[in-house]
């Protein structure tokens, strides 16, 4: 069986296709074995809870009051981690940058998702921004990507996979929005399964 962590800041819709894939066998021998959320309201960690699917929930703000670093975070991440024994460390909505305090410890077996092209809309909000540039003209589709995570990039790094988007006209950033979903859930399901194959 592969283990895999999930870390998640929101919603966790990302999460619940790989847990719903793994549970139906569309993604054959892979297990979550942990979710890792950085804020309490995050609700992918009710989604694991659901699914009796361990939790960790690790935030960043007790940390920055004590006058410590993002590394010190990082570094007790992949200690709370360490004893789950994951294989793949899949980032479905984190909204943190790892810094290598942490990724030492997972190199090669970090994925991040991120909802445009690769070299496109880096960072928050890229949905939001590639339908503002649509509306500007500017272009006429985006797209999703999963990518490896080697170092502190911001949503770049050897890409695993990745899938045109159309924008239509007629489009509302809601639609934009949902179809961008549909596509990241199936997606972020054959990247993990592509990448299980080499290891
Ligand atoms: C997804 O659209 C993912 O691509 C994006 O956060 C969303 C999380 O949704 N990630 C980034 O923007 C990374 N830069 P979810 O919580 O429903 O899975």
């Amino acid at each position: 069986m592969r283990r895999l962590a999930v870390l998640a800041s929101g919603n966790g819709s990302n999460l619940q296709a790989i847990i719903d894939a793994a549970e139906s066998g569309a993604l054959p021998g892979v297990r979550v074995a942990v979710v890792v959320a950085d804020r309490r309201e995050a609700y992918a960690l009710e989604r694991a809870k659901k699914h009796g699917i361990p939790t960790l929930y690790h935030p960043f703000l007790p940390y920055r009051k004590a006058g410590r670093s993002r590394a010190d975070y990082d570094a007790d991440l992949a200690a709370k981690l360490a004893p789950y024994e994951v294989d793949l460390v899949v980032l479905a909505g984190w909204m943190r940058i790892l810094s290598m305090a942490f990724l030492q410890h997972y190199s090669g077996r970090v994925l991040n998702l991120h909802p445009a092209l690769p070299g496109t809309f880096p960072g928050t909000h890229a949905i939001e921004r590639a339908y503002e540039a649509s509306r500007r003209g500017e272009i006429a589709h985006t797209g999703v990507m999963v990518h490896r995570v080697p170092d502190e990039g911001v949503d770049v790094g050897p890409v695993v996979v990745q899938q045109v988007v159309p924008i239509y006209p007629e489009d509302t950033l809601e639609m934009l929005e949902s179809r961008i979903h549909e596509a990241e859930h199936a997606l972020y399901v054959r990247a993990i399964q592509e990448t299980l194959k080499v290891f």
